[in-house]
Protein backbone atom coordinates (compact mmCIF):
# COMPACT_ATOMS: atom_id res chain seq x y z
CA UNK A 1 0.00 0.00 0.00
CA UNK A 2 3.00 2.26 0.11
CA UNK A 3 2.76 5.22 -2.44
CA UNK A 4 -1.12 5.81 -2.21
CA UNK A 5 -1.98 9.32 -2.17
CA UNK A 6 -4.93 10.16 0.27
CA UNK A 7 -7.21 12.89 1.19
CA UNK A 8 -8.38 13.27 4.55
CA UNK A 9 -10.80 15.69 5.32
CA UNK A 10 -11.59 17.21 9.10
CA UNK A 11 -7.38 16.19 9.51
CA UNK A 12 -6.69 18.89 11.83
CA UNK A 13 -8.45 16.91 14.69
CA UNK A 14 -9.70 13.93 16.30
CA UNK A 15 -10.07 10.73 14.23
CA UNK A 16 -8.91 13.04 10.90
CA UNK A 17 -5.70 13.99 12.82
CA UNK A 18 -5.31 10.01 13.80
CA UNK A 19 -6.04 8.36 10.46
CA UNK A 20 -3.87 11.22 8.61
CA UNK A 21 -0.93 10.06 11.26
CA UNK A 22 -1.64 6.79 10.46
CA UNK A 23 -1.72 6.73 6.37
CA UNK A 24 2.04 8.43 6.58
CA UNK A 25 3.14 6.15 8.99
CA UNK A 26 2.11 3.22 6.19
CA UNK A 27 3.61 5.17 3.36
CA UNK A 28 0.98 6.78 2.10
CA UNK A 29 0.96 10.66 0.83
CA UNK A 30 -1.34 12.51 2.32
CA UNK A 31 -3.31 15.56 2.21
CA UNK A 32 -5.07 17.15 5.15
CA UNK A 33 -8.24 19.15 4.72
CA UNK A 34 -9.66 21.26 7.62
CA UNK A 35 -10.25 24.87 8.02
CA UNK A 36 -7.72 25.69 10.88
CA UNK A 37 -4.45 25.74 8.83
CA UNK A 38 -2.46 26.35 11.90
CA UNK A 39 -3.55 22.85 13.04
CA UNK A 40 -3.06 21.19 9.89
CA UNK A 41 0.40 22.51 9.27
CA UNK A 42 1.35 21.34 13.03
CA UNK A 43 -0.20 17.61 12.16
CA UNK A 44 1.71 17.41 9.01
CA UNK A 45 5.27 18.86 10.18
CA UNK A 46 4.94 16.00 12.77
CA UNK A 47 4.26 13.18 9.71
CA UNK A 48 7.05 11.01 8.46
CA UNK A 49 8.42 12.55 5.16
CA UNK A 50 7.36 11.02 2.12
CA UNK A 51 9.87 10.02 -0.15
CA UNK A 52 7.87 10.45 -3.79
CA UNK A 53 7.38 14.22 -2.28
CA UNK A 54 5.84 15.67 0.53
CA UNK A 55 2.45 15.71 2.69
CA UNK A 56 0.17 18.59 1.40
CA UNK A 57 -1.66 21.11 3.37
CA UNK A 58 -5.21 21.92 2.32
CA UNK A 59 -7.32 24.66 4.63
CA UNK A 60 -11.01 24.85 3.21
CA UNK A 61 -14.18 25.32 4.41
CA UNK A 62 -16.24 22.73 3.29
CA UNK A 63 -19.40 24.42 3.42
CA UNK A 64 -18.30 26.28 0.24
CA UNK A 65 -17.78 24.66 -2.90
CA UNK A 66 -16.03 26.78 -4.46
CA UNK A 67 -13.26 26.66 -1.57
CA UNK A 68 -13.38 22.68 -2.21
CA UNK A 69 -13.23 22.67 -5.90
CA UNK A 70 -9.55 25.32 -5.04
CA UNK A 71 -8.90 22.63 -2.68
CA UNK A 72 -9.50 19.88 -5.24
CA UNK A 73 -7.36 21.55 -8.19
CA UNK A 74 -4.40 22.08 -5.45
CA UNK A 75 -4.39 18.57 -4.63
CA UNK A 76 -4.46 17.95 -8.39
CA UNK A 77 -1.30 19.51 -8.99
CA UNK A 78 0.27 17.82 -5.92
CA UNK A 79 -1.09 14.43 -6.41
CA UNK A 80 -2.11 14.05 -10.36
CA UNK A 81 -4.62 11.39 -8.68
CA UNK A 82 -5.86 10.23 -5.79
CA UNK A 83 -6.51 6.64 -4.57
CA UNK A 84 -7.82 7.29 -1.20
CA UNK A 85 -11.16 9.84 -0.37
CA UNK A 86 -11.76 9.70 3.60
CA UNK A 87 -14.48 11.93 4.03
CA UNK A 88 -14.52 12.41 7.65
CA UNK A 89 -15.33 16.21 8.36
CA UNK A 90 -18.08 16.64 10.22
CA UNK A 91 -19.45 18.30 12.96
CA UNK A 92 -22.79 17.73 15.78
CA UNK A 93 -25.31 19.43 17.55
CA UNK A 94 -27.24 18.32 20.43
CA UNK A 95 -30.89 20.23 20.83
CA UNK A 96 -33.98 18.98 21.04
CA UNK A 97 -36.53 18.73 18.20
CA UNK A 98 -38.48 21.39 19.72
CA UNK A 99 -35.42 23.42 20.66
CA UNK A 100 -33.87 23.77 17.01
CA UNK A 101 -32.14 27.14 15.36
CA UNK A 102 -32.26 26.73 12.12
CA UNK A 103 -28.70 28.31 11.92
CA UNK A 104 -26.77 25.13 13.24
CA UNK A 105 -28.91 23.03 12.22
CA UNK A 106 -28.19 24.21 8.39
CA UNK A 107 -24.54 24.55 9.71
CA UNK A 108 -25.08 20.51 10.43
CA UNK A 109 -26.55 19.80 6.97
CA UNK A 110 -23.87 21.87 4.97
CA UNK A 111 -20.84 20.45 7.14
CA UNK A 112 -21.98 16.75 6.98
CA UNK A 113 -23.81 15.83 3.88
CA UNK A 114 -23.74 18.51 0.71
CA UNK A 115 -20.01 18.79 1.95
CA UNK A 116 -19.30 15.30 1.31
CA UNK A 117 -21.42 14.72 -1.75
CA UNK A 118 -19.45 17.39 -3.10
CA UNK A 119 -16.39 16.79 -2.02
CA UNK A 120 -17.36 13.29 -4.04
CA UNK A 121 -18.37 15.03 -6.80
CA UNK A 122 -15.26 17.36 -7.02
CA UNK A 123 -12.65 14.80 -6.24
CA UNK A 124 -14.37 11.66 -8.83
CA UNK A 125 -12.05 12.64 -12.12
CA UNK A 126 -8.65 12.25 -9.73
CA UNK A 127 -10.03 8.99 -8.12
CA UNK A 128 -10.55 7.36 -12.10
CA UNK A 129 -7.43 8.30 -12.68
CA UNK A 130 -6.43 6.56 -9.15
CA UNK A 131 -5.11 3.04 -8.56
CA UNK A 132 -7.71 0.83 -7.18
CA UNK A 133 -9.60 3.74 -5.69
CA UNK A 134 -11.58 3.51 -2.55
CA UNK A 135 -13.83 5.89 -1.01
CA UNK A 136 -14.61 5.78 2.83
CA UNK A 137 -17.35 8.12 4.31
CA UNK A 138 -17.61 8.22 8.38
CA UNK A 139 -20.98 8.18 9.05
CA UNK A 140 -22.15 7.18 13.05
CA UNK A 141 -24.09 4.84 14.69
CA UNK A 142 -26.84 6.87 15.25
CA UNK A 143 -26.77 6.85 11.42
CA UNK A 144 -28.40 3.73 11.65
CA UNK A 145 -30.48 4.80 15.10
CA UNK A 146 -31.51 7.95 15.53
CA UNK A 147 -31.17 9.28 19.37
CA UNK A 148 -33.20 11.57 21.26
CA UNK A 149 -31.81 14.96 21.57
CA UNK A 150 -29.76 14.45 18.45
CA UNK A 151 -32.36 14.46 15.83
CA UNK A 152 -30.86 16.88 13.49
CA UNK A 153 -26.99 15.28 13.69
CA UNK A 154 -28.35 11.88 13.71
CA UNK A 155 -30.82 12.53 10.21
CA UNK A 156 -27.56 13.96 8.48
CA UNK A 157 -25.71 10.51 9.31
CA UNK A 158 -28.00 8.21 8.15
CA UNK A 159 -28.00 10.25 5.00
CA UNK A 160 -24.44 9.65 4.94
CA UNK A 161 -25.17 6.00 5.11
CA UNK A 162 -27.56 6.58 2.26
CA UNK A 163 -25.21 7.82 -0.01
CA UNK A 164 -23.11 5.42 0.54
CA UNK A 165 -25.48 3.17 -0.75
CA UNK A 166 -26.06 5.00 -3.70
CA UNK A 167 -22.42 5.73 -4.83
CA UNK A 168 -20.92 2.20 -4.60
CA UNK A 169 -23.42 1.04 -6.69
CA UNK A 170 -22.96 4.50 -9.21
CA UNK A 171 -18.96 3.80 -8.98
CA UNK A 172 -19.26 0.27 -9.71
CA UNK A 173 -18.44 0.85 -13.49
CA UNK A 174 -15.40 2.51 -12.76
CA UNK A 175 -14.35 0.51 -9.89
CA UNK A 176 -14.21 3.02 -7.39
CA UNK A 177 -15.05 1.29 -3.99
CA UNK A 178 -17.23 3.04 -1.30
CA UNK A 179 -17.51 2.15 2.22
CA UNK A 180 -19.18 3.40 5.52
CA UNK A 181 -17.66 3.31 8.98
CA UNK A 182 -20.28 3.97 11.33
CA UNK A 183 -17.86 4.53 14.75
CA UNK A 184 -19.69 4.81 18.06
CA UNK A 185 -18.63 7.23 21.44
CA UNK A 186 -15.15 7.82 20.72
CA UNK A 187 -12.33 10.25 22.65
CA UNK A 188 -11.85 13.48 20.83
CA UNK A 189 -12.92 17.21 20.60
CA UNK A 190 -15.97 16.69 18.87
CA UNK A 191 -18.15 16.97 22.47
CA UNK A 192 -16.18 20.42 22.61
CA UNK A 193 -16.32 21.54 19.09
CA UNK A 194 -20.34 20.46 18.72
CA UNK A 195 -23.22 23.62 18.31
CA UNK A 196 -24.31 24.97 21.23
CA UNK A 197 -23.27 21.59 23.72
CA UNK A 198 -24.62 23.46 26.32
CA UNK A 199 -27.95 22.31 25.81
CA UNK A 200 -27.59 18.69 26.83
CA UNK A 201 -25.48 16.56 28.91
CA UNK A 202 -22.86 14.98 27.45
CA UNK A 203 -22.60 11.38 26.87
CA UNK A 204 -21.05 9.41 29.43
CA UNK A 205 -17.18 9.56 27.47
CA UNK A 206 -15.63 6.55 29.77
CA UNK A 207 -17.05 4.85 27.61
CA UNK A 208 -15.16 6.43 24.72
CA UNK A 209 -12.61 4.58 22.95
CA UNK A 210 -9.32 6.54 21.25
CA UNK A 211 -9.47 7.77 17.88
CA UNK A 212 -6.48 5.62 16.73
CA UNK A 213 -8.80 2.16 16.98
CA UNK A 214 -11.57 4.44 14.15
CA UNK A 215 -7.94 5.34 12.49
CA UNK A 216 -7.34 1.88 11.81
CA UNK A 217 -10.25 0.68 11.32
CA UNK A 218 -10.34 3.16 7.98
CA UNK A 219 -6.90 1.69 7.09
CA UNK A 220 -8.54 -1.81 7.35
CA UNK A 221 -10.85 -0.76 4.46
CA UNK A 222 -8.46 0.73 1.88
CA UNK A 223 -7.12 -2.47 1.93
CA UNK A 224 -10.30 -4.57 2.07
CA UNK A 225 -13.23 -2.49 0.94
CA UNK A 226 -16.29 -3.96 2.67
CA UNK A 227 -19.48 -1.85 1.85
CA UNK A 228 -20.49 -0.67 5.79
CA UNK A 229 -18.78 -1.79 9.09
CA UNK A 230 -20.52 -0.33 12.40
CA UNK A 231 -18.27 -0.26 15.64
CA UNK A 232 -19.34 -2.06 18.38
CA UNK A 233 -21.70 -5.11 18.52
CA UNK A 234 -24.44 -3.67 20.57
CA UNK A 235 -24.97 -0.70 18.36
CA UNK A 236 -24.89 -3.51 15.34
CA UNK A 237 -27.47 -5.07 17.26
CA UNK A 238 -29.90 -1.93 17.94
CA UNK A 239 -29.61 -1.14 14.11
CA UNK A 240 -31.07 -4.22 13.26
CA UNK A 241 -33.42 -4.56 16.05
CA UNK A 242 -34.65 -1.31 14.91
CA UNK A 243 -36.06 -2.44 11.75
CA UNK A 244 -37.31 -6.01 13.61
CA UNK A 245 -38.71 -4.55 16.39
CA UNK A 246 -38.90 -0.28 16.73
CA UNK A 247 -40.60 -0.66 19.92
CA UNK A 248 -37.95 -3.23 21.42
CA UNK A 249 -35.12 -0.75 20.03
CA UNK A 250 -36.52 1.84 21.67
CA UNK A 251 -36.69 0.21 25.57
CA UNK A 252 -33.13 -1.06 24.48
CA UNK A 253 -32.49 2.63 23.50
CA UNK A 254 -33.82 4.43 26.77
CA UNK A 255 -32.02 1.83 29.00
CA UNK A 256 -28.69 2.35 27.51
CA UNK A 257 -28.88 6.43 27.44
CA UNK A 258 -30.20 6.76 30.79
CA UNK A 259 -31.15 10.10 32.21
CA UNK A 260 -34.72 11.51 31.14
CA UNK A 261 -35.57 9.91 28.34
CA UNK A 262 -39.00 8.04 28.42
CA UNK A 263 -40.16 4.97 26.17
CA UNK A 264 -43.05 5.93 24.04
CA UNK A 265 -46.06 4.46 25.74
CA UNK A 266 -48.15 2.22 23.85
CA UNK A 267 -51.95 3.37 22.99
CA UNK A 268 -54.92 1.15 22.80
N1 LIG B 1 -16.23 11.49 18.36
C1 LIG B 1 -17.27 10.66 18.28
O1 LIG B 1 -17.76 10.16 19.30
C2 LIG B 1 -17.83 10.29 16.92
C3 LIG B 1 -18.71 9.18 16.86
C4 LIG B 1 -19.25 8.82 15.62
C5 LIG B 1 -18.92 9.54 14.48
N2 LIG B 1 -18.06 10.61 14.57
C6 LIG B 1 -17.77 11.35 13.32
O2 LIG B 1 -16.36 11.32 13.12
C7 LIG B 1 -15.98 12.45 12.33
C8 LIG B 1 -14.77 13.12 12.97
O3 LIG B 1 -15.15 13.66 14.22
P1 LIG B 1 -14.14 13.76 15.46
O4 LIG B 1 -14.71 12.96 16.55
O5 LIG B 1 -12.75 13.52 15.04
O6 LIG B 1 -14.39 15.30 15.88
P2 LIG B 1 -13.46 16.60 15.77
O7 LIG B 1 -12.19 16.37 16.53
O8 LIG B 1 -14.34 17.74 16.19
O9 LIG B 1 -13.10 16.70 14.23
C9 LIG B 1 -13.93 17.28 13.28
C10 LIG B 1 -13.09 17.71 12.10
O10 LIG B 1 -13.94 18.25 11.07
C11 LIG B 1 -13.38 19.48 10.63
N3 LIG B 1 -14.44 20.36 10.11
C12 LIG B 1 -15.57 20.73 10.73
N4 LIG B 1 -16.27 21.58 9.97
C13 LIG B 1 -15.56 21.75 8.82
C14 LIG B 1 -15.73 22.52 7.64
N5 LIG B 1 -16.80 23.32 7.47
N6 LIG B 1 -14.79 22.47 6.67
C15 LIG B 1 -13.70 21.68 6.83
N7 LIG B 1 -13.46 20.92 7.93
C16 LIG B 1 -14.38 20.96 8.91
C17 LIG B 1 -12.68 20.06 11.85
O11 LIG B 1 -11.60 20.92 11.49
P3 LIG B 1 -11.62 22.54 11.52
O12 LIG B 1 -12.37 22.97 12.73
O13 LIG B 1 -10.17 22.88 11.50
O14 LIG B 1 -12.29 22.91 10.23
C18 LIG B 1 -12.09 18.79 12.47
O15 LIG B 1 -10.84 18.50 11.88
C19 LIG B 1 -17.22 13.35 12.22
O16 LIG B 1 -17.83 13.15 10.97
C20 LIG B 1 -18.12 12.82 13.35
O17 LIG B 1 -19.48 13.05 13.05
C21 LIG B 1 -17.51 11.00 15.76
Amino acid sequence: MRGRRALVTGASSGIGEAVSRLLAAEGYRVALLARNRERLEAVASELPPHPGGGHLVLPCDLTSFEQIEEAVRSLEGAFGGLDLLVNNAGIGYRARVSELDPEPLRRVFDTNVFALLLTCKACYPLLVRGQRPVVVNVSSVVGRRGIPGQAGYSASKAAVCSIGEALRVEWAEEDIAVSTLNPALTATGFFQNQLNPQQLPDPDLDEARPASEVAREILSLDRRPRPEVSLRWKWRLLGILSILSPRLADHALVRRLGGDWRVPTRRP
